[in-house]
């Protein structure tokens, strides 16, 4: 391999790891563990769109509708995110990750639909 082909390859190496280089360890972890256990109900965008909706009974949440999503503390989408729908009298369809995600990747995930939908809590 000639210099040319190895300048070549570290430009696209680096071009690749780029947006992973940009964002904190912590909300790209957030991000990974969103599209690895979320995204299949939730879309990748978190607009509710994912593959598995064409048979659901109940539609996964949109994590980009700022007035929903205003409207439910941090405490009950930690809530809903560790012990499933049920525990939030929401449907059983939203499954409970608490086995899954460790407390603090609770809690960042919070952060990062916090992120996906432009909203805090606003508690009127
Ligand atoms: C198998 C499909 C499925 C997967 C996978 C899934 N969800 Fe859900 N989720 C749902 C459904 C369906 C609802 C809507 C429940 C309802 O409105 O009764 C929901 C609702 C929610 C809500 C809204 C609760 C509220 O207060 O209204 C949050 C937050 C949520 N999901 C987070 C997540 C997170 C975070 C993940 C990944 C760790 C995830 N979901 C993975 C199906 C899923």
């Amino acid at each position: 391999m000639n210099k040319n082909s190895l300048l070549f390859l570290g430009a696209i190496a680096l071009w690749t790891l780029s947006p992973v280089l940009s964002e904190t360890s912590l909300a790209a972890s957030a991000k990974n563990n969103y599209r690895t256990y979320c995204a299949q109900c939730h879309g990748i965008a978190g607009n509710g769109r994912g593959i598995n909706i064409r048979d659901m009974s109940v539609q996964p949440r949109n994590h980009t509708d700022a007035e929903y999503m205003s409207q439910r503390s941090d405490e009950d989408l930690a809530k809903a995110d560790k012990e499933g729908g049920l525990a939030i009298d929401k449907s059983v369809l939203m499954p409970p990750w608490g086995d899954t995600l460790s407390p603090s990747e609770i809690k960042d995930m919070v952060q990062y639909l916090r992120t996906l939908c432009h909203c805090k809590y606003n508690s009127q």
